[in-house]
Parts: structure tokens; C-alpha cells; sequence
């Protein structure tokens, strides 16, 4: 006779406890980028909605601006760090792939042995994250789970590319999602569109930057090799977060059992100023839906751009506590995942 493996008992739902974020001390503006392209304040503003960014120095590392948000996301679940039994943290700009950086940022932050990973989806990490975390509270693997999104891509970004010098930003947002008596993380539409891997990537891999090989790798204007990159089809990711994005907000809508008019806020990926207007106006999203614009003073800090709006919502007071929000994230991959939550 097979042998019956006992089932895990989990908590009936999810919920996001409490939320932080570290947004690096040095603020840069418009200006310096335009030390290294030709184009302008306005321009800038006007395509992309941002106005100044932040860059992390080089005490700001991705676990230390991690530790950061993740604190103030510990004080505001009014949890104890030894409570964390999970650490999910989703980057694409720590450079040292092993070991994980959520190993490092688990031990020090005291939460003693709590499992710990690191992943990789893009702007849509954080809505990875958010998505196992709840998972693994409703399997009864986790209570309370840190979901961290921290990005330094300033060190990706090639400061002469006309298409992307002004986009990208540094910071760290972090939650803890712990257990609830009723829904409050709804289901997640979420997806990966592989065909399009080539509108959002590193310029170079790693083994071909190491050959330092002159001949075949990208030049800086001074003739030197020039450091990775992302780069990307501005337009074409552009049309698809406009178009396809908009529908699959529409379908965590839908899956959650809320209408347009019964949100509270939208906190999307900070991307473009102009896509988060364009979802608005697809989704019919009515006035009294505070949407969160952290982008215009944060640029595009990828993985962490949702929960650092979502902090800075609730700091604002534009959102409080137990409004129903939606959030998607959307980007490299192309991957993308939407789902509608209770702010903590
Ligand atoms: C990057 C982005 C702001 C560019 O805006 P855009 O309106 O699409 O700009 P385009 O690339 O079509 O270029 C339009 C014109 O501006 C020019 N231009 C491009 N970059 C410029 C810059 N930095 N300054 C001034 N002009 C610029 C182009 O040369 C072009 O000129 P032309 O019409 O004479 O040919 C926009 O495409 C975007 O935000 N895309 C999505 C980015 C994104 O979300 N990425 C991450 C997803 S997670």
C-alpha cells in the first residue's frame, strides 16, 4: 500500500501586513542626464513623466537598501524579524548570482533560518513575489513571508543611450504578507510572453563582456568597452503595455470579483507616465481612484517600483490602510502580473 502523506495545513487567505521602502540619498535630476545625451528637460518630462531619480552611492548596495525597506516593512506589520519564516527577493541588478542575495538579507535583518530565494521577472518581481508569498501562507510553508524588490540600475545603465539614460532609477520596496481570515490578495493573472525577449535585455552577456574583445563589443565614446546594459524597443514595449497590459489589469479585475469603480487606487509599475495615463483611460477607472505617479521622482526602478509606490501612497495619505488597490507589474521577459490587494 502507497503511503499517505499528511497535506499542509496553511491559513485560509493572505494579506500584505505592512510595507517599507529605502529610496537611495542622492537625487538626480534631469540635468546630469543630459551631461551624456543630447535632449532635454522637457523632452524628458514630457515622454516620460520623470523629473528626477534616484542613484544609490556605493555604501547603498542592493542588500543594504534591502535591509532598509525591509525594516521599516517588519515595524509597520508590527511583526518581530524572527517571525519571517520566508524571504523572497526579487532583482536583476545584484551581481553576485551566488549566493543569493536573500540569504545574506534573512541572517542580518534576524530573522534566524527562514527560507530564502532569490528571482528574476523584471518589472513584474515584486507581483512574483507577492504571488508565492501568498502561496506558501495558503500551503501553510510560511506565516509571514518578506517579499523584497530592490534595484540599483544605474549600474545598467549605459548613460549615453538616448532610448534609456533617463528611465532607470535605484531603490528598495519590501512587504510582509502574512496570514488572514479573509481575502485580501486576489487571484493573480499573470504570464510570460517569450517571443518578445528581445525588447527588454542586457546588451551583452556576461561571458561575452568577460573576452573584453574590442572587435565585437559595444564602444563609449571614448573607445572603451562599455560595461552591460538593458537596453529596449521603446516602442514596441511602449504599444505592448498600452495594449496587452490593460487587458490583463482588466482580467485581475474580473478575477477578483471588483469593478473599475470599486477601487480604491492603482498602483501599476512606474514605467512611463504616459502608459499609467493610457491604462487609466482603458481600464474607465473613475476620479476618486487614487493612482499612484511615484515615477516622476523615482524613474523606473523595476522590481521595486510597486511596492516604493505603494509606501509612498500610503505615506501621502492618497491611500490608507484596508483600501482595495490594484497593482501589475510588466516588463523584461516580457513577463507580466497583475492581481487586486488590501493595502496594509
Ligand atoms: C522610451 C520612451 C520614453 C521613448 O518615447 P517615444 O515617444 O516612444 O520616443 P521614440 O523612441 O518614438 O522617439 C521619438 C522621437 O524622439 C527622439 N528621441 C528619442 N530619445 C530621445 C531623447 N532622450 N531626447 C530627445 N529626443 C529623443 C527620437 O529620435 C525620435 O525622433 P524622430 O521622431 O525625429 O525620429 C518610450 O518609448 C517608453 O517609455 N517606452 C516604454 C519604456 C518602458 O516602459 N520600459 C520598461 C518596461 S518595464
Amino acid at each position: 500500500m502507497t503511503a499517505k502523506i499528511s497535506p499542509s495545513k496553511g491559513a485560509p487567505y493572505a494579506r500584505i501586513l505592512g510595507v517599507g521602502g529605502y529610496r537611495p540619498s542622492r537625487v538626480v535630476p534631469n540635468e546630469v542626464i543630459l551631461e551624456h545625451i543630447e535632449s532635454s528637460d522637457e523632452w524628458i518630462r514630457s515622454r516620460s513623466g520623470i523629473a528626477t531619480r534616484h542613484w544609490a552611492g556605493p555604501e547603498e548596495t542592493v542588500a543594504e537598501m534591502s535591509l532598509a525597506a525591509g525594516g521599516k516593512a517588519i515595524a509597520d506589520a508590527g511583526i518581530a524579524a524572527s517571525d519571517i519564516d520566508a524571504v523572497i527577493v526579487a532583482t536583476v541588478s545584484h551581481f553576485k548570482q551566488t549566493p543569493a542575495v536573500a540569504t545574506d538579507i534573512a541572517h542580518r535583518i534576524g530573522a534566524g533560518k527562514p527560507a530564502a530565494f532569490d528571482i528574476s521577472a523584471g518589472c513584474a518581481g515584486f507581483t512574483y513575489g507577492l504571488t508565492l508569498a501568498k502561496s506558501m501562507i495558503t500551503d501553510g510553508t510560511a506565516q509571514n513571508v518578506l517579499v523584497i524588490g530592490v534595484e540599483r540600475l544605474s549600474d545598467l545603465t549605459d548613460k549615453e543611450d538616448r532610448a534609456t539614460a533617463f528611465l532607470f532609477g535605484d531603490g528598495a520596496g519590501a512587504v510582509i504578507v502574512g496570514p488572514s481570515q479573509v481575502p485580501a490578495i486576489g487571484p493573480t493573472v499573470w504570464g510570460s510572453e517569450g517571443d518578445k525577449a528581445e525588447t527588454i535585455k542586457q546588451t551583452v552577456a556576461w561571458d561575452e563582456f568577460r573576452t573584453g574583445d574590442v572587435s565585437r563589443l559595444p564602444l563609449d565614446s571614448s573607445g572603451n568597452v562599455k560595461f552591460p546594459a538593458i537596453t529596449q524597443e521603446g516602442q514596441a514595449v511602449f504599444r505592448w503595455a498600452v495594449f496587452e497590459m490593460a487587458k490583463v489589469a482588466q482580467q485581475a479585475l474580473d478575477a477578483a470579483g471588483i469593478t473599475a469603480d470599486q477601487l480604491d487606487a492603482f498602483i501599476p509599475h512606474q514605467a512611463n507616465m504616459r502608459i499609467i495615463d493610457s491604462m487609466i483611460k482603458a481600464l474607465k477607472l473613475p476620479d476618486h481612484v487614487a493612482v499612484a505617479r511615484d515615477i516622476e521622482t523615482t524613474g523606473n526602478t523595476s522590481a521595486a517600483s510597486i511596492p516604493l509606490a505603494m509606501e509612498r501612497l500610503l505615506a501621502t495619505g492618497e491611500a490608507k490602510s484596508g483600501d482595495t488597490a490594484l497593482v501589475i507589474g510588466f516588463g523584461a521577459g516580457l513577463v507580466y502580473a497583475a492581481t487586486v490587494v488590501t493595502l496594509p
